[in-house]
């Protein structure tokens, strides 16, 4: 009896947490610390911790963290080995909070940590389910950017529209606070595909959510240098994707058509280049032709389709040889059910059709199982 009462009492020793702020960090060793100066002077008068996700950072932040998360209890820290991705980052980071309100903030100072009360009473005190930071609204901006990226960070805003259950001035913005119950509502329908996971969030949502805004101006970066790559567009084409036609078609299939498409290009490049070019006779131009355009879609696919399943090295002619045996089957399939269709209905092109389909989709599954294992 007595035990358990001072266990009690160690338990409610200190004032409970109110807010979990959720840190990604790839190499951020320079930000890390002038960061978690910033949010106590922020955050001071609220009870806060901070989660830190690290992707694998190789310039030491992860060992910073631990020592600075051995001496200061508001620090957490979790640690993914060969796993990449901000969005992800950030909802692994949110489901190991435990506090009713959650936010969320770059590592890297450009987000504007001084609004962060102000997003966290939003919810608290106002009762709104969401708050974000943005620069498009009240008296935010994205300071010093370019006219090109602000440009591309338009119509990537315009191009989320239709998707988005609820309106945001900002759906591009990773600075943020939810309710966690909110959060975990949306949790099994996000797509976790990218940067976007505020976008992710609500267009994941079944209903609009209750919103509130905060402008601020989007900082410059000091230390480190942006993660963004030539990928970022490609993962949000993505996210659109499986937000929109994800229901009806695996994303990677619709993918991996696209590669298809171009490949028929390739093809079509290869044998006039055979032909016309070098007056090789049609049979050994076509071999050439299917051969070239089967490397070139195997060499996309293993590049985008499945870069999360990436080949290198001995790996990469592996597959390229069990992908050049699928399509050989696909070519079988195809020719199959091309003669088939064509034997009842006549129409050479509906034939036609009916047999690339059936071929590519062998390919798809057949390749997805052979070439690219898990
Ligand atoms: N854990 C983890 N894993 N963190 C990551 C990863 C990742 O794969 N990639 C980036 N980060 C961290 C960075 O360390 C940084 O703290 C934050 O996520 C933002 O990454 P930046 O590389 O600085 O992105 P940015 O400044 O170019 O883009 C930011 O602003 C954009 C606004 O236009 C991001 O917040 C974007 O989501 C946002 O759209
Ligand atoms: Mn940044």
């Amino acid at each position: 009896m007595l035990h358990q009462a001072v266990e009690l009492q160690t338990i409610a020793r200190e004032a409970p947490l109110q807010l979990s702020v959720v840190i990604p960090t790839l190499n951020e060793a320079g930000n890390v610390k002038p960061l978690l100066e910033k949010l106590g002077i922020a955050l001071a008068g609220i009870e806060w911790e901070a989660i830190f996700v690290d992707d694998g950072s190789t310039d030491g932040t992860p060992e910073l963290l631990t020592g600075i998360a051995q001496s200061d209890r508001r620090v957490r820290m979790v640690r993914r080995i060969g796993r990449r991705g901000l969005s992800s980052a950030v909802v692994e980071g949110a489901l190991a909070s435990t506090t009713p309100i959650v936010a969320v903030i770059d590592a890297d100072l450009q987000h504007d940590e001084r609004i962060l009360p102000d997003l966290f009473r939003a919810i608290s005190d106002q009762g709104h389910e969401l708050a974000i930071g943005t620069r498009y609204a009240g008296n935010g901006s994205t300071g010093e950017w370019a006219e090109s990226r602000l440009k591309i960070s338009r119509f990537a805003t315009a191009l989320a529209g239709p998707i988005m259950k609820t309106r945001l001035s900002d759906p591009m913005s990773g600075f943020f606070a939810v309710r966690r119950d909110v959060l975990l509502e949306a949790a099994p329908r996000l797509s976790n595909v990218g940067y976007k996971i505020l976008l992710d969030l609500v267009a994941s949502m079944p209903r609009p959510l209750k919103v509130a805004e905060v402008g601020y101006t989007f900082g410059t970066r000091q230390h480190g240098a942006s993660k963004l790559d030539e990928m970022v567009a490609l993962e949000y084409v993505e996210l659109l994707l499986d937000k929109t036609v994800g229901r009806f078609v695996p994303v990677k299939l619709v993918q991996f058509g696209a590669v298809g498409m171009l490949g028929v290009g390739v093809h079509l490049l290869l044998l006039d280049l055979a032909l016309n070019a070098l007056g090789l006779a049609f049979a050994w131009s076509q071999a050439a032709a299917v051969v070239g355009a089967m490397t070139f879609n195997f060499a996309l696919n293993n590049r985008f389709t499945y870069r999360d399943r990436q080949l290198k090295g001995f790996a990469w002619i592996g597959g390229l040889l069990s992908f050049y045996l699928v399509c050989s089957l696909g070519a079988v399939a195809n020719v199959g059910i091309g003669s088939l269709v064509y034997d009842q209905f006549h129409g050479w092109w509906i034939a036609g059709i009916a047999g690339a389909i059936v071929g590519s989709v062998w390919n798809y599954v057949a390749s997805g199982w052979l070439t690219w294992t898990r």
